[in-house]
């Protein structure tokens, strides 16, 4: 079997893909951002790929990704392969100058593999038998499948391997989704053997799960299983580990066929992430195997501000990608279908939304999907070509993207530099996920997008980053959710503060150990030396319950003495810290609740309770300070992020707001070619690519 790190080492920083020598690049045949999306012809009478092609041309196309669900019509019967259809369709594209990320199909194994192997199909926790009729139904750990997936995988690398239209491989479909974990007896025999693996002894094992509590001690190997449902709480040092476990069968499944691929090929090799959506992936790990990191994003339509969610899940796929140019292989021209209310986008709303990702990395702009499905399950989600056909307004978007996507061209390869960096860890999130956490209103999404979105309103870009990577290169690190934090995740950000950063830690962090063990010391405590203070007991509040918090540190001009909070609060014990804001009631009332401490050549400051977006603008006033930065006095609901090229820069301005805007940028916008002036003039609800000077 293919080898993968030792389950138990962290992925080690930095992160991004490191691609084989002599491994091509994905974009050295594409003039531009690519432009594109998935197509799926197969569900189409064969003169409909002509009129395809034409309309692609028309549009501007020059990247679909095919073959993707295809594997029942690839390989009909066990080992009869039918590629005819494929040669065809390639040679059509590549006849018409569109390049192709060719899918392995393994997402979607055919009605004939699951005859042959029922016991490749994924079991539920609660021990549902999930059938066939849909995707994704098989288990990552079933030798069946691996090998079945190996089979189809290599006979496509050596048919299409050099194919001269195949410019990029996109292995199977969102790992992770829609079903991750599988508690099969297959999947409970290799958990079993992954354990052995990492912990090698049971006195391991029981030490690291914590077993001596509630009587779980194991005398033999064949009694661990994995984590089904159980009459209470089940170990959450087992969850957390079949958390890590299936993460890895899932990218075990990716690296055998990337492999069987790259025997074949020396075209770069992508699976689509969902970065901030498939909770079950730890892309700092998967970001290193891939040769290019490409993403899917859909908006979420019932959070009125989803752009800055899709901002969000751009600035992560970057980080993923160790801040390389990535592709942006889904999103939607309009609706969803899969939501309960799928809101259709509004004129110009996908261009905007096309731009941020772009403004963020991204070097190719994709959908789901080419042309919408009459049939199945996706027949209400939107597509670059609609039901309606041409004369539609979702249609003429689409041929203007593409044309001003072809403008932009020159942006392809330059990089987006950060000043903030937001800790981000799976296996944190995995852990505060499970049950009985002290509060149900503790939600590390919450207060990641929170945090966030303060960033963004304040016109700050940035990373996000694993705790134990470097972080000495940004000028201020905010974890608004460190849950689980390994003591070295908690030496490195000492280091980064006493080298002279400025770190803000929000409540409910450095709680637990890598088992979700309490640390010795208690909360907070690899973090006290740091930060001057400790956390001796949990406040949460009641429902609705707020407090009022007296701010005493560094205001702007227009921020408030009195902040009011909820969700949470913390006894805090000073430890040197001084202290920036106090609890005027609710049970810490004349406490702490904000600190700020002087390490080395840095600061530490911690927030105790949860602060919305607004009050946040306060909390962070003296933290920028600390770091040397300002708000950048943006117009409301712009945002403008730099793309740092070796010949020029390009500031990408996207304004979401209902009034036109002028934005100091002092160059050429290069979707209208005219000069700017001192300062771009951006339409409501427009954009603007401007080239400028480089900085330094
Ligand atoms: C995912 C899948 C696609 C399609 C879209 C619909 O991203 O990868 O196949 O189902 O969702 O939004």
């Amino acid at each position: 079997m293919t080898s993968l790190p030792p389950a138990s080492s962290h992925p080690a920083p930095p992160p991004g893909p490191q691609p084989r020598p002599g491994t091509r690049r994905w974009d050295e045949r594409l003039g531009s951002i690519a432009y594109g999306g998935d197509y799926n012809p197969e569900q189409w009478p064969r003169e409909v790929w002509e009129e395809d092609v034409a309309l692609m041309r028309e549009a501007g196309v020059t990247l679909v990704s095919v073959g993707i669900f295809s594997w029942a019509l690839l390989e009909p019967r066990e080992g009869e392969y039918d590629l005819g259809w494929m040669d065809e369709l390639l040679d059509l594209l590549h006849g018409a100058g569109i390049a192709v990320d060719l899918g392995t199909p393994t997402a979607s194994p055919p009605a004939w593999f699951f005859h042959a192997h029922p016991e490749a199909r994924v079991v539920t926790r609660d021990g549902t038998v999930l059938g066939f009729g849909s995707r994704g139904m098989a288990s990552p750990s079933s030798p069946a499948y691996r090998a079945a997936a190996l089979r189809i995988t290599t006979e496509l690398a050596r048919r299409y391997g050099d194919h001269p239209a195949v410019v990029l491989w996109h292995v199977h479909n969102e790992y992770g989704a829609p079903v991750s974990e599988d508690y099969s007896p297959t999947s409970a025999a290799a958990f079993r053997a992954w354990l052995q693996d990492r912990y090698g002894t049971l006195d391991a094992l029981n030490a690291a799960w914590g077993t001596a509590f509630w009587g779980q001690t194991y005398g033999a190997w064949e009694h661990v299983g994995v984590p089904a449902l159980a009459p209470s709480v089940v170990n959450p040092a087992q969850r957390l580990d079949f958390a890590r476990f299936t993460d890895h069968q899932l990218r075990a499944c990716f690296v055998a066929e990337r492999d069987a691929i790259r025997r074949y090929s020396d075209r770069p090799v992508t699976t689509n992430f969902m970065a901030a959506e498939c909770p079950a992936t730890d892309l700092w790990a998967w970001g290193r195997e891939v040769d290019v990191v490409s993403n899917d994003h859909y908006l979420t339509a019932a959070d009125e501000r989803a752009h800055v969610g899709l901002a969000l899940a751009a600035d992560l796929t970057r980080s993923v990608a160790g801040g390389t140019p990535w592709i942006l292989m889904e999103h939607s021209t309009s609706a969803v279908n899969w939501q309960p209310r799928n809101v259709a986008k509004r004129p110009g709303e996908m261009a905007r939304n096309a731009f941020q990702h772009v403004a963020r990395g991204a070097d190719g702009v994709l959908f789901f999907q080419w042309r919408a499905s009459r049939s199945g399950a996706e027949k209400f989600h939107s597509a670059m070509l609609p039901h309606a056909g041409t004369s539609s307004r979702v249609w003429r978007e689409v041929v203007a993207l593409g044309a001003d996507l072809a403008r932009v061209g020159e942006l392809r390869g330059s990089r987006v530099r950060a000043q903030a960096a937001l800790l981000w860890d799976w296996e944190s999130f995995w852990a505060q996920d499970l049950e009985w956490r002290p509060s149900v209103d503790l939600d590390h999404r919450e207060r990641v997008r929170a945090f966030y979105e303060r960033l963004w309103r304040d016109g700050i870009t940035v990373d996000m980053a694993h705790p134990e990577q470097d972080l000495s290169g940004y000028p201020i690190v905010v974890a608004p959710a460190s849950y689980l934090l390994s003591r070295a995740a908690a030496e490195n950000l000492t280091r980064y503060v006493e080298g002279g950063g400025t770190l803000v830690v929000s409540y409910f962090s450095g709680v637990v150990d890598e088992h979700d063990a309490v640390h010795p010391g208690g909360y907070l405590a690899p973090l006290r030396d740091l930060l001057g203070v400790g956390v001796e007991e949990f406040l949460p509040l009641r429902e609705g319950q707020r407090v009022r918090v007296a701010w005493e540190g560094p205001r702007s001009a227009e921020g408030e003495h009195e902040l009011t909070a909820d969700v949470w609060s913390d006894e805090l014990v000073l430890a040197g810290a001084e202290v920036v804001a106090t609890y005027l009631d609710g049970p810490a009332a004349g406490r702490a609740a904000v600190t700020r401490h002087r390490r080395g050549a840095g600061t530490g400051w911690y927030v105790s309770t949860r602060f919305d977006v607004e009050a946040l603008a306060t909390v962070l006033a003296g933290a920028y300070a600390d770091a040397g930065l300002a708000p950048a006095g943006l117009p409301q609901d712009v945002e403008v992020v730099r793309r740092r090229g070796a010949e020029a820069d390009h500031l990408v301005v996207v304004n979401h707001g209902d009034q036109p805007v002028a934005v100091p940028a002092d160059g050429v916008d290069l979707l209208t070619g005219e000069p700017t002036g001192s300062s771009v003039k951006v339409p409501a609800g427009g954009v603007a690519v401007v080239r400028v000077a480089p900085t330094s």
